[in-house]
């Protein structure tokens, strides 16, 4: 038998048509059914593209030159959008965005969850599609003797040291992370450096509610001892009204993971508050929360449609976080459960139902797929859950204990198409048809996607 030779050698120059997108945004251009990735290339586009990765049965390109530019293509506003990683789709216009991530869902449905002739609703997206998140989370390090702010280099752990904001993150995120580099820079607090495993200040974390205007600061750093402290402290929040919450995390693992195990309050409240559709939420430095808040009440409204409640339904609320679902649930339900693992996520949600004067919301800390089967062992009969897994989706052991559990309705929000087919091909061989999608952008300029999607449980299975 011949072994088939790729048509193109690393290094070579090739012209070629881009049919094709990724869900990671590379161009699909093919030279003789052989296919090429090329980031920032367009589907429609001619380019030249420079061979840099050849294998067995696809290879890697670069753009050098387009030849015929599609009409979707933009000038990324971002000065270092080529170098930084975090965001994919700057240069590609938000109307293709949306078609793209839609695009995207219909054919994880397809290929992995053989999910068919179900609609799924064009993606709702924002009308300003910038200075969204609500969170940042950005590395420390030094340059001749100054303590540098930047996100990462692509694929490396450089920081980019010409990066002055990020267009994405609320304005006064960027304001912050200046703010406290210059006072920590002033003070003397080293950078941590992660090849010597030496110096202190790892990451700076911002997080801020865009209805209430409060902001948390958190230190990341190797060591619990920071030097000249209270100087720090004071200075962040006597200059900065809008700081209502300076936390210190400590994380003295050499890891890519940002925040360690331990966090100590350093000034003012454990949490800052943030609303979302008149809701009010304590927010703490560990919890999840949505980072598109205007796209997260889009998110829940739709969840909340889908949910289809009248007031009479026992509903969980399975990977809950802070219990922001389970509260916009529970004005409509009869009572609403809550799991989630981390407790602190817990303790405020149980703040958040306080907070909201909500009664018939009770929280859980645990895994979900090991408190499902215990609430079914006690008796509990969900109407309706609702589940939100991380991007990993829903472990099977919970999946068979939602489909034992026989709720009329499901309601699936994820943020991963892939896990999301693969997880409603088990709840269908279940019994659960998916009725409707809706695609919701909650990460423009990125590849991500989230989606609601609506599952009812076959009539004949219900006997
Ligand atoms: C995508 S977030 C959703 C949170 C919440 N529904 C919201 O909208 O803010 C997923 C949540 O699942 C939690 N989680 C991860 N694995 C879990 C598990 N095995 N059991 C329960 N919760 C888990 C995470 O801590 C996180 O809070």
């Amino acid at each position: 038998m011949t072994k088939k030779t790729p048509p193109v050698k690393k290094n070579e120059l090739v012209e070629l048509i881009f049919e094709d997108i990724t869900h990671e945004g590379a161009g699909v251009g093919k030279i003789g059914g052989y296919p090429l990735f090329v980031p920032y290339a367009l589907p429609g586009e001619k380019a030249k593209v420079k061979v840099i990765n050849v294998k067995k049965n696809f290879g890697f390109g670069k753009l050098v030159e387009t030849v015929e530019e599609s009409p979707a293509r933009v000038d990324p506003p971002c000065n270092v959008y080529y170098k930084c990683g975090g965001c994919q789709l700057q240069h590609m216009s938000y109307e293709m965005q949306l078609e793209m991530k839609r695009n995207q869902v219909q054919n994880a449905l397809k290929k992995i969850g053989h999910i068919v002739d179900i609609p799924i609703h064009p993606t709702i997206g924002m009308e300003d599609p910038w200075r969204y998140r609500n969170k940042v989370q950005i590395p420390v390090g030094s340059q001749n003797g100054e303590l540098i702010t930047g996100f990462y280099r692509k694929r490396s752990h450089d920081i980019i040291d010409d990066m002055e904001r990020c267009i994405i993150t609320d304005e006064v995120n960027d304001r912050m992370i200046d703010a406290v580099r210059e006072i920590a820079n002033r003070l003397g607090i080293s950078a941590y450096d992660e090849e010597k495993n030496r110096g202190l200040l790892r990451h700076i974390m911002v997080r801020s509610g865009q209805e209430t205007k409060q902001t948390m600061i958190v230190l990341i750093t190797k060591k619990e001892k920071i030097p000249a402290l209270e100087k720090l402290v004071d200075e962040i929040v006597k200059t900065y009204p809008e700081v209502k919450s300076v936390v210190q995390n400590i994380n003295p693992e050499r890891t890519n993971v940002i925040l360690g195990k331990k966090s100590k309050v350093l000034w003012g409240d454990p949490y800052i508050y943030d609303e979302i559709g008149g809701i009010r939420f304590a927010i703490s430095a560990k919890s999840f929360y949505q980072v598109n808040p205007v796209q997260t009440k889009k998110l829940y409204d739709k969840a909340l449609e889908y949910a289809a409640l009248t007031g009479k339904e026992t509903v969980i609320d399975a990977y809950c976080g802070i219990g922001t679902i389970s509260l916009f649930l529970a004005k409509n339900a009869k009572k609403v459960y809550g799991v989630e693992v981390v407790p602190e996520a817990i303790s405020d949600a149980k703040e958040n139902a306080k907070l909201n004067q909500i009664e018939n919301a009770e929280f859980f800390v645990g895994q979900a797929e090991k408190v499902m089967p215990w609430w079914k062992a006690q008796g509990l009969r969900p109407d309706v859950i609702v589940v939100d897994p991380p991007r990993k989706g829903c472990d099977e052991s919970f999946l068979q204990a939602m489909i034992d559990m026989k709720p009329k309705r499901i309601v699936y929000v994820s943020c991963n198409p892939s896990t999301l087919a693969r997880d409603l091909k088990i709840l269908d061989e279940g019994g659960y048809e998916t009725k409707e999608v809706q695609p919701v952008d909650m990460f423009p300029q990125t590849t991500h996607i989230e989606c609601v999607v609506w599952l009812e449980l076959d009539f004949v299975d219900q006997k």
